[in-house]
């Protein structure tokens, strides 16, 4: 399994990806579709610090995950906020967990003192390799979102590097 810097070639790969999941899953918070056009506003592209990768196997595009900003202060420069998606064909095969590692190994060599991850109350999948990872579930916003009719529960793990 390898990770490439995203290119333009690859939005139609993440916009199918993140599509299923929006239409079938409250793992994501977005209710409307999105098309390439959206894809900069949402991961970090062409960006010297922030960095999005697809995670490939044998040139197979298996998903895509990212490090960004964590909020918009200077302050904050020394976390980051994770997120990892692979695609439905390829989740529950171990691939997110040496996805984890892969991105942690080059968060810590950028310096990064913290990793943030936000995942939805029921996430299973998501809390478990999280929590298998070391991350503590540091922050729980409850009923903060809304979609298919059910409220949503946002949990903050956090791992200090
Ligand atoms: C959340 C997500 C990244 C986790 O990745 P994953 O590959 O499914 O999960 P893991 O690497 O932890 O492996 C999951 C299971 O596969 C099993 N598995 C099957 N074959 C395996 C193999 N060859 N090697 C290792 N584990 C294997 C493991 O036992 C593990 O089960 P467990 O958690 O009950 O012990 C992935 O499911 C996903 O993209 N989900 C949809 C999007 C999403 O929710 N993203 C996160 C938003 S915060």
């Amino acid at each position: 399994m390898i990770f490439e810097e995203v290119t333009e070639k690859d939005f139609d790969f993440i916009v199918e990806t993140y599509n299923y999941y929006i239409k079938n899953s409250t793992c994501i918070y977005f209710t409307n579709l999105i098309s390439t056009s959206d894809i900069k506003g949402i991961i970090p592209f062409a960006d010297p610090i922030y960095k999005t990768y697809i995670v490939k196997n044998t040139n197979q595009n298996i998903g895509f995950c990212y490090f960004k900003r964590f909020q918009h202060r200077q302050a904050f420069d020394i976390s980051v906020e994770i997120a990892i998606y692979l695609s439905n064909k390829h989740t529950g095969k171990g691939y997110g967990q040496k996805t984890l590692s892969l991105l942690e190994h080059i968060i810590s060599k950028n310096n990064f003192k913290n990793i943030i991850a936000t995942v939805n109350s029921t996430n299973t999948e998501s809390k478990n390799l999280f929590e298998r990872n070391y991350y503590k579930c540091v922050g729980k916003l409850n009923n903060i979102a809304e979609k298919f009719n059910q409220k949503l529960t946002l949990l903050f793990y956090q791992k200090e590097l």
